[in-house]
């Protein structure tokens, strides 16, 4: 489990991908929403983060094993749920849940992403969580919900920032928003990229496999947009989150938080953690990047339930940038799925293998013995 030194950094990375898939899935994946602004001021300001080192500090070794939900992980960081992974790389959510089991970090499975609940049980022994999109049918969401319990699925993770689609210019110009529509430019970009298509026909056009069982049978484009509009109900609320949590035994995790009430209210409904959470800068372009608000949400409720962080990691130092300002866990999305867009099977474990590297880097470099300890380094 080493990385491959032809790409040592989540650019390299990326700058592959780009070469490697057509654009319209290069563009669906590495996009923000309206002008980007959102997306561009998460790494932007998590960068200004500055860490203090204490060289002559009496060192014993550093280690990347943090506890979370009682389970202990072998990195402080794992992989964000991802919807339509198979469009950007055929057989991508596999590939990402196999290489996380064997890494010993969280995945997290999309509802609407290319695999389902079981088969990513299956890869993971039954360590995947699973992210519920909330389904407007209360039988659907019970069948959904019996499906991972039934999959071992340890943490459900719901999620707060899409009561509406993202406006993403580059989805609508490609076909790829609401309804989709599949049009001439995309099939020529696929044709320009023959690594992919080949890989595509091997394993069949991507669909939404959690979903099969309650989808009529051969939807066109249009039929699809609507069957999906009407299934989901995005607006979460306290109505929405009781029965969940009456159901639901194992943890339960609220995704897209960005501020102190949504917290507030996370805790007063019993939920075990957040995740400080922009969507990647997907949804709210005039919204703060998650820097922003994770240290104070950390410092004020951090005792009372557990605060995690995505949006605009992109390398180790990040993610000691990110706990040192309160997150007890990291999550990243394009930063796995640029890898296994650009090198296929090995892209998880290439991915994966880099950030531990350099984690384990800042960590000696700090002389900061656990990740529990990051804090210390923050130049406040
Ligand atoms: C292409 C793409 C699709 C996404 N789909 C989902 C999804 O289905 N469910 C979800 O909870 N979050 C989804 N997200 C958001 C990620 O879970 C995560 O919050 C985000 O990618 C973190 O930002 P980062 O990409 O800068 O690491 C998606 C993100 C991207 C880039």
């Amino acid at each position: 489990m080493a990385y491959d030194t032809r790409y040592p950094s989540i650019d390299d990375l990326r700058a592959r991908a780009q070469k490697k898939i057509p654009k319209f899935a290069f563009e669906y994946l590495d996009g923000g929403c309206n002008e980007d602004v959102n997306l561009i001021r998460n790494t932007a300001e998590l960068r200004e983060v500055q860490l203090k080192p204490n060289y002559l500090r009496t060192h014993k070794g550093s280690s990347l094993k943090t506890k979370l939900f009682g389970v202990e992980y072998d990195a402080p960081f794992g992989i964000a749920p991802v919807g339509l992974q198979g469009l950007m790389w055929p057989n991508s959510p596999e590939i990402l849940a196999k290489a996380a089991f064997e890494h010993n970090i969280p995945f997290i499975l999309s509802t609407v992403t290319t695999t389902s609940i079981e088969r990513a049980s299956e890869l993971t022994e039954g360590k995947a969580w699973f992210q519920l999109y909330h389904p407007a049918k209360d039988t659907l969401r019970d069948d959904i919900l019996k499906r991972a319990e039934a999959a071992e699925c340890p943490v459900l993770v719901i999620l707060c920032d899409v009561p509406t689609f993202g406006f993403r210019p580059r989805d609508i110009r490609n076909g790829l928003a609401m309804p989709p529509k599949m049009n001439i430019s995309n099939i020529l970009q696929a044709f320009g990229r023959p690594h992919w298509s080949m890989q595509t026909l091997k394993h069949g056009i991507p669909n939404f496999a959690n979903l099969l069982p309650y989808m009529p049978k051969n939807l066109d484009l249009k039929q699809l947009g609507k069957f999906m509009d009407e299934t989901f109900s995005g607006r979460l609320n306290e109505e929405k989150i009781k029965p969940i949590r009456d159901m639901w035994k194992g943890k339960l995790v609220l995704k897209g938080v960005a501020s102190e009430y949504d917290t507030e209210q996370a805790i007063k409904l019993g939920l075990d953690g957040i995740i400080v959470s922009n969507h990647g800068g997907r949804q709210l372009d005039a919204g703060e990047s998650t820097i922003k608000p994770l240290s104070t949400i950390a410092e004020k409720y951090g005792d009372q339930i557990e605060v995690m962080m995505d949006s605009g990691i992109r390398s180790g130092p990040d993610v000691a940038r990110a706990m040192a300002s309160g997150a007890k866990f990291t999550f990243m999305g394009r930063s796995f799925m640029y890898g296994v867009s650009a090198l296929g099977n090995k892209g998880g474990d290439h991915t994966i293998s880099l950030l531990k590297t350099e984690l384990q880097q800042v960590m000696e470099q700090l002389c900061c013995e656990n990740t529990t300890d990051f804090s210390d380094h923050l130049i406040k």
